[in-house]
Parts: structure tokens; C-alpha cells; sequence
């Protein structure tokens, strides 16, 4: 007997090995609000079979795309993409930190070129992967602060 916590989707998004506390960043990135117009679930804190925590998030009838899973990498770089149609895992991937970090972040110094009214995409390069830092192609600060700066 299958236990379920939330009801299956037909088709849609499973976001699944978030590291547990980021659903909710999760959520902003791909934009889910007041005003969402499909089902979202929310599992917060639910044991990985991998040991410890994690979060899931699971969308009906919505794909991420490029920009959206390159942001969910950034702030959990474990999360798997499972891409659902008619109830069954079509697709599983797990989402890739980007080499090149282009026009989804802001630099976290007030003074970057990038922070002017300059028409200067921000753009970053991956420092160290563990813990994830990035650093600034224009002003060369290195960012940690990941989900704060996340445009
Ligand atoms: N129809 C569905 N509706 C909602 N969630 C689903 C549906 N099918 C699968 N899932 C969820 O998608 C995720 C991946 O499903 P899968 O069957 O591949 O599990 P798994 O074998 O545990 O995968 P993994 O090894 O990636 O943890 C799980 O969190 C599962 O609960
Ligand atoms: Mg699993
Ligand atoms: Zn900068």
C-alpha cells in the first residue's frame, strides 16, 4: 500500500532534493504567487531517502525554463527536475550549476558598474563549487549570498 502525502499530478514539474529550507525561495524564483493559476504542493521538511531533509515542490502543467532551472541550481544544486506526463516520470535530471552565471543575479557591491544605470548585464563566474560562490566579472566581488542577490 502507497502512501501518499499530496495528491499525484497528471502533468507538470516535481522538483524534487531541494535543500530543505529553500522551497520557499523555490517558489519566487519560478514566480508562484497570490495569483497562481495552477495547483502548486509544498513539502517542507519530508526525510530523504538519501538521509537527512529535504524540500519538494510540485507544479501542474508548468515546464521551468532555462533561466528558472539555472536559478534553482544556484541555490540548491542537488535539486532533480522530474518532468511528469499522464501520472509517470517522462524526464528525471538533475539541474546543473551554470559556468557562466549571465543577467539572473545582481552584484552585492553598491558600486559595480553593473548597479549604474549603465546597460551592463551582471554577470559572475563560478569560484568555488562547494560552498558555492561566484564572482564578479566587472568588480571581481565574490558573492555567497546567493538567493538574496537573485534577480
Ligand atoms: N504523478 C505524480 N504526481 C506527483 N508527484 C510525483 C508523481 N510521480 C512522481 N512523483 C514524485 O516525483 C519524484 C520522483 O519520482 P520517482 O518515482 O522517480 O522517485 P524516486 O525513484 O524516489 O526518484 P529519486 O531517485 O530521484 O529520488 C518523487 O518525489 C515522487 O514522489
Ligand atoms: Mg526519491
Ligand atoms: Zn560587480
Amino acid at each position: 500500500m502507497k502512501e501518499f502525502k499530496v495528491t499525484p499530478i497528471r502533468n507538470g514539474t516535481v522538483i524534487d532534493h531541494i535543500q530543505v529550507g529553500m522551497a520557499l525561495k523555490v517558489l519566487r524564483i519560478i514566480g508562484v504567487k497570490e495569483d497562481v493559476s495552477s495547483t502548486v504542493s509544498v513539502l517542507m521538511h519530508v526525510p530523504s531517502k538519501k538521509g537527512g531533509w529535504k524540500d519538494i515542490v510540485k507544479i501542474e502543467d508548468r515546464e521551468l525554463d532555462p533561466k528558472e532551472l539555472d536559478k534553482v541550481a544556484l541555490i540548491s544544486p542537488d535539486a532533480t527536475i522530474n518532468i511528469i506526463r499522464d501520472y509517470n516520470v517522462a524526464e528525471k535530471f538533475v539541474v546543473e550549476v551554470p559556468k557562466s552565471v549571465l543577467g539572473i543575479m545582481k552584484c552585492s557591491n553598491p558600486g559595480c558598474i553593473t548597479n549604474k544605470s549603465e546597460p551592463v548585464e551582471p554577470e559572475f563566474v563560478v569560484e568555488s563549487k562547494k560552498p558555492l560562490t561566484l564572482k564578479c566579472v566587472y568588480c571581481d566581488r565574490i558573492t555567497t549570498e546567493i538567493s538574496e542577490n537573485l534577480i
